[in-house]
Order: C-alpha cells, then structure tokens, then sequence
C-alpha cells in the first residue's frame, strides 16, 4: 500500500524515481507522482492510474535535478485522483511531501490550519503536513527540525518525507509505525518504503525505530530519535540479489514465484536445521528461555493468506506437541477480550513484516505479557524487529501481489518449528525429530515433479475459465490449501470461490451444487483420505464437476473425478506444499485466460500498512 522513495546526490534523478516507484509497483496504488528539486525550485507532477501515464510526462518534461521524492498512492482518503496524487505541496510551492499510512487527527489539524488562511487543494490526509512543514520552515526551522515538530502533532501510524525549494540537496524523514528503510550509498542517500527499490543503487540498508527522523543529504544520513537525541542507526548488508525483482523472462512475477517455490522452500528447510544439516534447530525458541516449559497456549495471528498458513500450523502444534491452538484474523484478535499473558505465546505470521493489523495485535499481546515469535519473510521489518525473536522465511522478496511461495515457506517454517517444539517439551525423541529431516529435503523434488503437471493444469484451467463460481474442498492439513486456492482464484481472476473443509458441505454448501459448479477436492493420501472419496460422491451424485487434486496414478480418484491434477505424493503432513501448486497453477491460467492483471489485481495492495 503507497509506495515511497526519495533520493539525493544522483543526477538524473526523476528516471531514477520512476523506476524506483515501478519496483514498488506490486504494493498496489491508483496514482502516482513524483517531486524533482530544480534551478527554479520544486517541479512536481502527478497522474491519477498506471505509473505508465505520469512514466509519460516525466518522459517528455525530464525535470532535471539530484534530489527527489516520488509515490505511488492507494487511495484512503480522497478519491484516486490526480488532485488528490502525492506529492503534496504547501501554498507557496516550496515544500512537497509523500506520506505513508493514516494521521488520525489530520481534521483537527486541517481546521486550525484554514482558521489561520491557509487554502486546502486536495482531499487527503497528507496535505496537512505540507502546510505544518512549510509553516516551521517559515519560522527559521531546518528542514529535520521542521519534519519532527510537524510529527509530535500527529497521531497515527505513518512515515512521511519532505523536501524544499529552500534546503537544496536534503530530504527529511520521520518514520511511525509505517514501513520505511533508508540506503546507504558513497555519494548518494535513499529511502522507500521496501527493499526491492533500493536493490538497484546498494545493499547498505538502515532501519528507523519509531519516532526516528533521519535528514539525508548526497552521501550522509543523519538520525535523531524520538527526543531529537542524535543516535546510532545500524546499517546492515542485505543478501537479496536485484535479479529477484526482475521478471527473468516470465511475462509474470506470480508465475515465476510458483517456479520459484522448490528453492525457497529448500532454502527455508536449510535455515531451520542445524549447522551440519542434520537436525532440526528453532534458535528463535531459544529466546524463550525457561519461559518455553510454560507455555499452555499458543495463538497465530496473521491476514489472508499468512492466516491460512496459520490453520495449518494448528493443525501440526496440537498433533506434535499437544498444546492448544488458536488461529485468529489480526484484525479480530485485536478488537475482542485478549487472551494473552506470559503463558500464552503468539506467534505472528507475515510475508511483509509490515502488515498494520498483524503489527498491532502483536503490540497488544505484548503488553500482556505474551512471549512472541514472529515468522516473517523480511528481516529487519517491523515484526521482525517487534518480536523476540524470529523464523524467517528465505522466500526472497515476493513482488506478485497474490502470495505463492511465501505461503509455501511459512508452511514449512511453522512445521520446523512446531517439531522443534514438540522435541524441546519432550513429546517427540531427538530420534523421532531427525527422521523428519529425510523427508523434508525430498519435498523440493516432489514440488518440483507437481510443477511438471503444468501443461494439463493450463488445459484444465482454460476449460473452466468461464465459470462463475467454484468450491474448493479440504479436510485436516488440506483444508486450509482448500482456502488457499479459493482465495488465489477469486484474487487474481475475481471468479467467486469459496474453500470449505468437506466434512462440512453437507451442512450447507451442498445447496449450491449444479452441472455448473466446478469443485476442487483435495484427495491425497492421508488419515481422511477414504472420507474425502464419500465427499467426491456426494458432489457427484448432484451433477457437480469435481477436479480432484490426488497422488499420481491414483486410479480410484481417478476413476470417480471428472479432472484430476496429480502430485507426487509426500508425508501427509507436508502434503499441502505440494497440493497447493496445481490450485495456484489453476488460478493463474483461469486468469491469463479471462485478461487479468495477474500480479496486480484490482483494488489489492501487497502491504496492507492500514486499517
Ligand atoms: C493473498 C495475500 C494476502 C496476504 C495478507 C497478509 O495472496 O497476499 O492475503 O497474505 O495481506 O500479508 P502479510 O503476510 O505480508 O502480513
């Protein structure tokens, strides 16, 4: 959600800007603008739509200049327009600001600032603090000391940066709870809201904590935190290769992180094992301490896909180790009663680190007391630095919007550590521990063998393109893939699809079944196996079309499916990392099919930094 980046010290910089914004195109956004320091002050344009209309201007104008800022803004408040586009400037035009997240209080600011004259020109929250920056600057401040007295008034979660016609060569920043990194170059300065627009111009990358403001000029950065206190930020190395934001000669990002899912998944596997490969080692668990013999409970909080992930994990903590699970919506966990203290662990799962519902519950569970161990993707986002400790997931960075191979990691992560878990608290033996590692590091090969099926899934998909609605159907691990591949199919090609576990169909869903009615059923091997068979005959004997995802050359699903989609069969447990890539396959030609804009699709934000 909103993309930020802002550079200082390189010419050329409105091109920079703009590729910089097309890498952070994936977070989703429905205009975009950009601010250049020029000879004759601030030259600022923006577009409402695709970053290919303001790509056009800055084309043809070419404002040339070495400090920038640019955005590509998902509308909250104020309509998608170009009015309404950062950046967004003062009166005068001196000052031009990009904004990530929401201020809380901009109407409270927005009535003092018109009661004293000034003159609104957009709808949005943001233009507040032009104003606020713009009327410090007039008052004799620097532009740092501008950007921190303009924060201290607002309330919310948001990271915003200024430049000036007046304070040639620097940018300002103050990060709140949104997401923000700042890199580290030898001539030049940068910040933006992820690591994939900085991939190109360096490694060096240096978080803020909250409250901080960093003043960035060609080759230094400055930090102050809360109090306005100079402080020490460290800047680490990051491992991301740039070819990893790069489409590498796939007409898509989803489709090449489907491809990319084996590797991941193996590198995650590697991640959790011991240094000499042969045992499974959680060290996030040791950051618990004694505390790891007192946990009685554990819940997962997470969004969307990383929530089904979080199904999952349920399903592998109370069958290795015994301990109830809760799985709960972020957005809900936080608005109810909290269960949460020093004997109840949460563990929150997230892609991007950056996810404002799951970063607040997390918040909230902590100040109860809760241990947390965060599972995430980004090393260095919020979560990960929130937490007490984390498992990262080695997924690389995701750019399609709908998640693929983060899910698939998380699933792997949360099995590792689940198990890890189990061992330590003495329901599994550091024999019965070992034995698992065999067969995680067959899983590549086995996801590797699903994704030769890809030609027949396509013919399959093209089939059932046109269809309106789909079922997709679970049970036990499989029924959380079941949402999962109804939640890739309506994301990306917005056919309706709904995942239910099958044993549940009979109590309403069943009503739906016509000859029109395509339904997925995961039938792999596995304790429910004979179960889901009954559950192939009940949507049969209704005349639905049943597209069973079951083990190669498994004649009896063969024999009573409509389709099938086969996979190399694995442990059961492990299962839903295979089963998972037909059902994003089948998405992803039923969106190629029906003309979709596969990896950013309408009204989806890959960061979701609001409420
Ligand atoms: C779906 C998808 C979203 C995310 C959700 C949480 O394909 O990507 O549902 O899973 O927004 O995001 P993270 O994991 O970054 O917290």
């Amino acid at each position: 959600m909103c993309g930020i980046i802002g550079v200082t010290g390189r010419s050329g910089v409105s091109r920079l800007l703009i590729d910089g914004l097309r890498s952070l195109e994936y977070r989703g956004y429905d205009s975009a603008g950009i601010a250049v320091q020029t000879e004759d002050g601030l030259t600022v344009l923006r577009r409402a739509g695709k970053l290919a209309e303001l790509d056009a201007v800055v084309s043809e104008l070419e404002p040339f200049g070495t400090v920038g800022i640019g955005h590509t803004r998902w509308a909250t408040h104020g309509a998608p327009t170009e009015r309404n586009a950062h950046p967004v400037v003062d009166g005068p035009e001196r000052v031009a600001v990009i904004h990530n997240g929401i201020i809380e209080n901009h109407e409270v600011l927005r009535e003092e600032l018109v009661a004293t004259g000034v003159e609104f020109r957009s709808d949005t929250d943001t233009e507040i603090l032009a104003h606020l920056v713009s009327r410090e600057l007039a008052g004799g401040a620097s532009l740092g000391q501008a950007v921190r007295t303009t924060a201290q008034r607002l309330e919310g979660s948001y990271a915003f940066a200024a430049i000036s016609a007046d304070h040639p060569g620097v940018l300002a920043v103050v990060r709140c709870q949104s997401p923000l990194i700042l890199g580290v170059g030898d001539e030049a300065s940068y910040l933006a809201s992820d690591i994939p627009a900085l991939l190109p111009h360096t490694k060096r990358v240096m978080s803020l904590d909250d409250g901080d403001v960093a003043v960035l000029t060609p080759g230094t950065i400055t930090v102050t935190d809360v109090d306005g206190v100079e402080v020490e930020r460290d800047v680490r190395t990051i491992n991301w290769d740039p070819v990893q934001v790069q489409k590498g000669g796939y007409r898509h990002f989803m489709m090449k992180e489907i491809e990319e899912q084996p590797s991941a998944v193996s590198a995650t596997i590697a991640q959790c094992l011991s240094e000499d490969a042969e045992h499974i080692r959680i060290p996030a668990l040791d950051a618990l301490g004694p505390r790891l013999e007192t946990i009685k409970r554990i819940t997962f909080v997470a969004c969307g896909t990383s929530w089904h992930a979080g199904l999952a994990a349920k399903f592998y903590v109370e069958n290795l180790c015994g301990i109830p699970v809760d799985v709960d919506y972020a957005s809900e966990f936080r608005y109810r009663q909290m269960q949460a203290g020093p004997d109840h662990l949460i563990v929150p799962i997230t892609q991007s680190g950056e996810t404002l519902d799951t970063l607040t519950a997390v918040r909230q569970a902590k100040a109860a007391g809760s241990p947390i161990i965060a599972v995430v993707n980004v090393a260095e986002s919020s979560a990960d630095r929130e937490a007490d400790a984390s498992v990262l997931t080695v997924a690389g960075p995701e750019i399609g919007v709908a998640s693929t191979k983060a899910f698939t990691t998380q699933l792997v992560a949360l099995y590792m550590l689940a198990l890890d878990l189990a061992s330590r608290r003495g329901a599994l033996t550091r024999e019965q521990l070992d034995e698992r590692v065999q067969p995680l590091r067959r899983l590549r090969f086995a996801m590797e063998g699903a994704l030769r099926h890809k030609e027949h899934v396509r013919r399959i998909a093209y089939h059932f393109s046109q269809a309106r609605d789909f079922l997709f159907l679970g049970r036990g691990v499989n029924y959380p893939i079941a949402l999962e591949g109804a939640l890739k199919l309506k994301e990306i090609s917005y056919i309706h699809a709904e995942g239910y576990p099958a044993g549940e169909m009979k109590h309403g869903p069943i009503a739906l079944i016509d000859a029109n009615m395509p339904v997925v059923v995961i039938a792999t091997p596995g304790r429910v196996y004979d179960k889901v068979l009954a559950n192939i005959q009940e949507v049969r004997s209704r005349d639905g079309q049943v597209i069973a995802v079951c083990a190669e050359g498994d004649e009896r699903v063969r024999s009573q499916a409509d389709h099938v989609l086969e996979v190399p069969v694995v442990d059961e447990d492990i299962s839903g990392l295979v089963n998972v890539i037909p059902l994003q396959l089948l998405s992803y030609y039923i969106a190629e099919r029906r003309g979709c804009d596969i990896d950013q699709p309408r009204n989806l934000a890959k960061s979701v930094t609001v409420e």
